[in-house]
């Protein structure tokens, strides 16, 4: 494995959901197969969970982890290809990600949208940029657009949840928020989901449809109660308008999730990413109930990081750089 940016870049999903689990069954199992190669993370944006879970896993596998929140201790990173670079920007995205494939052997990158503009969001430009220019394998630590890693640990808590022969019904359903947040959770749960063994319905406010790429073969409704009849799992995610972009359309007034909403539910487990706005986006009562997956999903993040490196490493046992000049670098 090369890439780790979409559920696109998986070849058999099922089979990626076992090896996850059967490394979450003996995680110390193979503490030498990253010895002496090093994990490059690069932040751009804030993190707990994916920082920290990325490198535990790293350090499951025997890696050495580098971190470094770009955006508050790096240069001023330029991404536009061409530019005439004499305003504030101080690097461009090529040099440093070229720089950094020098000293690492994966790289980890988180970069959120900006929200104001669709079209650039959805190009994806600094994963793709960091992928082009970095030549070493790379892990979206998510991206403008999704958000892998968070999936795969999502599909594994419903799959060792899930005990019964039928497909269970997963519904994701839009939350309330303060603030415009990316649709990078819900479209990667959604593609993730349509590409599982699950039958995914997707509830929201209107306008609040997320890019159709990433919900082919889900049901898609506006009517919240009608979705949560009979679902086995609730997954509960604000994101903010894809059509309006980047927009709060409505406060979203009687979408949180509470225990009286789950009374239709086929006594659904309720599952979130984390972070959450307690009592804006769920309900405490749910939260802490005994049906929320939330710590689960979180500890899966470090099984589904440590799964993902393990074969980026196998994959690429030897990286071999060649600088303009020609020198070659092994590492
Ligand atoms: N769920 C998740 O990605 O959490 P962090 O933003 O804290 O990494």
């Amino acid at each position: 494995m090369k890439y780790f940016t979409t559920v696109n870049d998986v070849i058999n999903v099922d089979k990626l959901v076992s090896e996850v689990l059967a490394l979450k069954n003996d995680p110390h199992a193979f503490p030498l197969l990253g010895k002496n190669k090093t994990l490059g993370l690069i932040f751009m944006n804030p993190s707990l969970r994916t920082r920290l879970s990325t490198q535990k896993a790293a350090m499951n596998l025997g890696m050495s982890v580098m971190v470094m929140n770009i955006d508050k201790e790096g240069w001023a990173i330029e991404t536009e290809e061409g530019a005439v670079m004499n305003g504030t920007k101080v690097e461009h995205m090529k040099d440093a990600a070229a720089v950094m494939g020098l000293y690492c052997d994966v790289i980890g990158i988180r970069c959120f949208p900006s929200l104001l503009d669709k079209k650039e969001d959805y190009s994806e430009k600094v994963l793709l940029g960091f992928m082009k220019h970095c030549g070493v394998p790379l892990i979206s630590l998510e991206s403008a657009t999704l958000h892998p890693l968070q999936s795969l640990a999502d599909l594994v808590t419903i799959k060792e949840s899930w005990k019964e022969k039928r497909r269970p019904k997963v519904v994701l359903s839009w939350a309330p928020h303060i603030k415009p947040l990316p649709q990078a959770v819900a479209n990667s749960f959604s593609e993730w989901m349509c590409k599982a063994d699950v039958d995914i319905t997707i509830t929201h406010p209107e306008g609040y449809q997320l890019c159709e790429d990433h919900t082919k073969g889900a049901t898609i409704t506006h009517k919240q109660q009608e979705a949560l009849e009979g679902a086995d799992f609730v997954y509960v995610k604000n994101w903010s308008s894809y059509s309006e972009y980047g927009k709060i359309l409505t406060a979203g007034d009687g979408w949180m999730l509470t225990t009286e909403k789950l009374k239709p539910t086929n006594n659904a487990k309720v599952m979130h990413c984390l972070p959450v706005r307690r009592n804006v986006e769920l309900s405490d009562e749910v939260l802490d109930g005994k049906n929320s997956l939330v710590l689960q999903q979180a500890a899966n993040r470090l099984y589904a990081a440590q799964t993902v490196l393990k074969k980026m490493l196998e994959g690429n046992k030897k990286q071999t750089t060649t600088l303009q000049h020609g020198e070659v670098i092994n590492h």
